[in-house]
């Protein structure tokens, strides 16, 4: 058996869990042909933190009917949701590297990638009917894949425009990140049949972690290099998308930051004075706050949710998460 990322280890029932998730999702994808089924697997088995799907099976344990075995499908169909969001992003970003691994289509071409990521989209949709009564779910899926396609769209279309709209960021990344983290937590609850009031607890706790995470995903662009991050740094300025530090320290810097971006694209050296710019108007440290104070929101969501081990484990992972570097 595969061993599960290290933040789990303290979580013997949670890693067992995802093991089965994985296995879950192993299982569905099925393909004749067996170099593409052996190209899709390669990415499906070279996994991640798996956020998604424990929020999924932390949160299924919120209301009176928790049932493992929906539980870790469901958990199986957020992180396959993931997964092509992730080929399809690498495609777009132009990304060689993710999870300290070679991308799809930088081993095949985007093309193949793209296929791929469709393919994963629909067996998402295929674990999710299996093992969902209700269409209402799949409709809730459906709706909020638009969601998270829409925050894409927009990131697309403000590429290198101005860094100046934190609400406009914060749309954006509600969108394209926190809304699959609210998903997640939400799907989880309904599937046990929690009451209404705890579901939307459960939505509510999911988009402040998610908010939370991103911003600190946009943090850590910045601040690591390629190996500690598993992915390449800086990709996001050398794209034209303009994450929070920067936004923050336009408010003090737009005309040394205009002169630096303006430029058709940025060198190595650019990209060190934006790093010292963002350095000297504490960029970082004003983001981080606001990743903190999202924090405090969803520990504080979460505090009003059932009493249980879940509970605990859902608030200490959801603080580690503040200090998390890759
Ligand atoms: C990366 O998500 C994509 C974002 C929404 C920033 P994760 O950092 O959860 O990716 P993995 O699954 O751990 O690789
Ligand atoms: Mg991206």
């Amino acid at each position: 058996m595969v061993s599960t990322h290290p933040l789990w280890h303290d979580y013997p029932n949670l890693s067992q869990n995802l093991n089965q998730v994985e296995a879950v999702i192993n299982q569905h994808i099925r393909i004749k042909n067996k170099k593409i089924e052996a190209q899709i697997r390669r990415v499906a088995e070279n996994s991640g933190k798996m956020l998604r799907p424990v929020y999924a099976l932390l949160c299924s344990q919120i209301g009176p009917d928790y049932d493992e075995e929906k539980a870790i499908a469901i958990a199986a169909a957020l992180e396959t949701l993931h997964m092509a969001t992730l080929v399809h992003d690498d495609v777009i970003d132009e990304a060689d590297l993710r999870r300290g691994q070679e991308t799809l289509h930088a081993k095949k071409d985007n093309r193949y990638a793209i296929y791929a990521g469709d393919y994963l989209f629909s067996i998402c949709f295929t674990i999710l009917a299996n093992h969902t009564n209700s269409v209402s779910m799949l409709e809730y899926n459906a709706r909020s894949m638009e969601k998270v396609l829409i925050g894409e769209l927009d990131q697309l279309e403000s590429r290198y425009t101005s860094p100046k709209s934190i609400k406009r960021y914060l749309a954006r990344i509600s969108g394209k990140t926190a809304q699959l983290f609210a998903l997640s937590c939400y799907t989880g609850a309904v599937e046990s049949n929690a009451s209404k009031r705890q579901t939307r607890l459960a939505y509510n706790a999911g988009h402040y972690i998610g908010m939370a995470f991103q911003i600190i995903d946009d943090i850590l662009d910045y601040q690591a290099n390629d190996n500690t991050l598993g992915k390449p740094a800086m990709a996001d300025a050398k794209n034209g998308i303009y994450t929070l530090p920067l936004i923050y320290s336009y408010q003090n810097h737009a005309t040394e930051i205009d002169a630096l971006l303006t430029k058709q694209s940025l060198t190595s050296e650019d990209l060190h004075d934006l790093q010292a710019l963002i350095d000297q108007a504490d960029g970082l440290s004003k983001a981080l706050q606001l990743a903190k104070r999202y924090t405090k929101k969803a520990l504080s969501t979460i505090d009003k949710l059932p009493n249980g081990e879940y509970k605990a484990i859902l608030k200490s992972i959801t603080e580690k998460m503040l200090a998390r570097t890759m």
